[in-house]
């Protein structure tokens, strides 16, 4: 094959985050912000017209190195996730990325693309759980459980914790998401958490608490029951600022979206980055987060995860 277009989903986690990392249950959904990656055959490597380069193409550097040996590639991406922001924009592009390569190679099942762009990610940050890269590789609604459940897809093993992932059926949620334009740094914020959880009983005691609310999510995603999913999603919110993930931009942009909401919550690692929140009324939530100096996006479930778009 001499050339290959992929596109790949971005996330936003409903519940769980953080408490994932010990192998706690939680939910997410691939949302319609995606990244495209082309790749072609070429004499040397360039990655948008630039040398393949350590510093700014970590991913697709780490990706080449794991499982490429043919010759050269000159790759073009386009993103329209902004980075650091805790929609798993490194998935995006790491998903897209392995996708494209094992396409190169006829490999491109969803199990291989999904354990291979985990490794990538892994290997790249140190990455604590296979979350966002599964549900950017399957798109749709993902449940990752501590045991094989209905609609079971792959499991994951890693310094000792086992992820079952699987599919979740969910409904048409309406989603905002309200980036704080402070970048979040997931290894530094999970690190954070390592600590209080290692040294405080109290911290392991809310990390199991938020798993039991992922459960009690379950049931009324699948009845719809807006309301039962914004308490649960507030709850979730409370136990994530006791962790100290939160930050006082991302409350802010919470207390005033909760006025047209169900409800809402820090999402993927805090410290910065992104909240979201459930509602009717996209409109009004969105510009509530934009009075109090939050960038706002309406988005919807992405039903497809990573696509082959075209091959030549
Ligand atoms: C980040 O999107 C989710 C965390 O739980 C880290 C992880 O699971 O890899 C904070």
């Amino acid at each position: 094959m001499q050339r290959v277009i992929t596109s790949a989903p971005s996330k936003v986690i409903l519940f769980g985050e953080h408490a994932v990392v010990y192998g706690e249950p939680a939910i997410a959904v691939a949302i319609n912000l995606r990244t495209t990656v082309m790749m072609e055959r070429a004499r040397e490597y360039s990655v948008n017209g630039e040398p393949l380069d350590d510093r700014y193409h970590r991913y697709i550097k780490k990706a080449i190195e794991l499982l490429w040996d043919g010759e050269p590639l000159r790759i073009t991406t386009a993103s329209a996730v902004p980075s650091a922001s805790g929609m798993g924009s490194s998935a995006s592009i790491t998903v897209a990325t392995v996708s494209a390569l094992l396409a190169m190679m006829g490999r491109e099942e969803e199990r291989n693309v999904a354990l291979n762009s985990f490794r990538v990610e892994y290997e790249t940050q140190g990455r604590a759980s296979p979350i966002d890269t599964s549900t950017v590789t399957h798109g749709k609604g993902i449940l990752v459980a501590n045991r094989k459940m209905d609609n079971f897809l792959w499991e994951v093993e890693r310094g000792g914790t086992r992820w079952y992932i699987h599919h979740l059926e969910v409904p048409p949620l309406k989603l905002v998401v309200g980036f704080s334009g402070i970048k979040g740094h997931t290894p530094e914020m999970v690190e954070k958490v390592r600590r209080f959880y290692t040294w405080n009983a109290f911290a392991r005691d809310v990390i199991r608490e938020i798993g039991r609310i992922t459960l009690e999510a379950i049931e009324p995603l699948e009845n719809e029951d807006y309301e039962r999913i914004g308490e649960l999603m507030n709850r979730n919110n409370k136990l994530l600022t006791i962790l100290g993930v939160s930050h006082p931009k991302l409350k802010e942009m919470i207390d005033a979206s909760l006025r047209y909401s169900y409800g809402a919550k820090i999402t993927g690692a805090g410290g910065g980055g992104c909240m979201i929140a459930l509602t009717d009324e996209q409109d009004e939530v969105a510009k509530a987060i934009e009075e109090v100096g939050g960038k706002a996006y309406k988005v919807s479930i992405a039903q497809r995860g990573y696509e082959i778009m075209s091959r030549e």
